[in-house]
Order: C-alpha cells, then structure tokens, then sequence
C-alpha cells in the first residue's frame, strides 16, 4: 500500500533549540565521517561541531533551521551568507545539509531544499564532496529540478579533497 505524502516544513531554529541541534550534529557529523576520513572522534565520544554557537551570535549572516516531517524531527539545515568557496560576501552557501535515514529517498531533502531557496533568496553555494555520490546526485537533482536546469557546476580540489560547487540564482525578494 502507498504511503500517505509526508508534510515537510523547515523552521527556523534559536539558541533553545541548542542540545537538539548538537545531537543532530553528531549523527550528521558521523555520516560525513564515511567521506571525510579526517573526521576525528573526540575522547568523549563526540564529534563536537564548534562553530554552532556563531549561528546565534551572528544572525545576520548564519541560519539554522530543523527539518520536520509530519511534526517530527527528520533534520536540519545550516546556512550562511558569504561562502568560503567564492569572494562575494552576500551569496548564499549550504555549510550542512542533513535527513534522518528513515526519513531519506522519500524526497524530505528535496522537499526542505525546496523551502529553504524559497524562504532566503540570492546567488546559492552548495559544496559537495566527489566521493559523496548519493548526495552529489541528490543536489543536482534538486537544484535542475528548483532551476529549470539553470546552474552552474564546477571542480574545487582543496587538500585532499575533491569537491564539486554548484551555484544557482533563486531571484531577489
Ligand atoms: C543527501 C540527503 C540530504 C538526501 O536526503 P533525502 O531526503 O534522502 O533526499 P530525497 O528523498 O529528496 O532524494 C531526491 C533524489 O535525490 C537522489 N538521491 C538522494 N539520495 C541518494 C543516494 N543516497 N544515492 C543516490 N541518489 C540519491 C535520488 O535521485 C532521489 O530520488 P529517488 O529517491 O526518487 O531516487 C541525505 O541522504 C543525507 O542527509 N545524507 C547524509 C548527509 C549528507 O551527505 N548531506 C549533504 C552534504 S553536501
């Protein structure tokens, strides 16, 4: 039997919603554990994600939201203005995208990516890593599918890393 289609929403989060976020970090943080092999495990048995405070520090420039489906938690997105990649301040970059496995291949991803180009518009990063394929296809699926095909896609080596940048118009307003 076909499941009912899954209401997704993407909320901005704050400082309360700190400790939530962190654990997310650290489920997140240990799925890219499989593509960046320098991700290290602290001696607590976290990964930690420092640079979490700055989102309620800087708001102008940084932006976190949670990913819900039908009212539970499958997610979260943070955002930033200015990109490490390209020298323009004001563009949009997707610094950590994330789904729940049990969550993913029913189009949660898509459907937040969705929102969240809607809610912020400008010039849009995403950086993706070449060895993470699932998620290469699924970011050039969703920016083609948002765009109209409209977006431009280049190689970036940085270290060791291989890396693909996308980069997208999504209007002004
Ligand atoms: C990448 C990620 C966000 C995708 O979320 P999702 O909710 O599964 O995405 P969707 O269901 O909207 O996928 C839409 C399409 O993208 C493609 N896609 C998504 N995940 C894929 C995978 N693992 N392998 C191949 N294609 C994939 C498929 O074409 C999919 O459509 P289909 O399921 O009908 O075949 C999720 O797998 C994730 O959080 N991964 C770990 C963290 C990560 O890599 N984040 C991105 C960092 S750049």
């Amino acid at each position: 039997m076909n499941q009912p289609p899954r209401v997704v929403s993407l909320n901005q989060a704050s400082e309360a919603d700190s400790a939530l976020l962190s654990n997310l970090l650290e489920l997140y943080v240990h799925d890219m554990s499989e593509v960046f092999p320098h991700v290290q495990l602290g001696p607590d048995g976290r990964f930690g994600y420092s640079k979490l405070a700055l989102y309620w520090s800087e708001p102008d420039r940084r932006f976190a939201f949670l990913i819900r489906c039908d009212d539970r938690i499958a997610g979260f997105v943070l955002a930033t203005r200015g990109s490490p990649v390209v020298p323009d301040p004001n563009v949009l970059d997707v610094a950590e995208f994330f789904v729940l496995r049990q969550y993913r291949r029913g189009g949660t991803g898509s459907q937040a990516a969705f929102l969240l180009w809607n809610r912020l518009r400008g010039t849009w990063i995403v950086r993706v890593l070449e060895n993470n394929r699932g998620a290469l296809k699924f970011w050039r699926d969703a920016i083609a599918s948002f765009t109209g095909g409209r977006f431009d896609e280049r190689p970036l080596t940085t270290g060791p890393n291989e890396w693909r940048v996308l980069s997208f118009d999504t209007g002004s307003g």
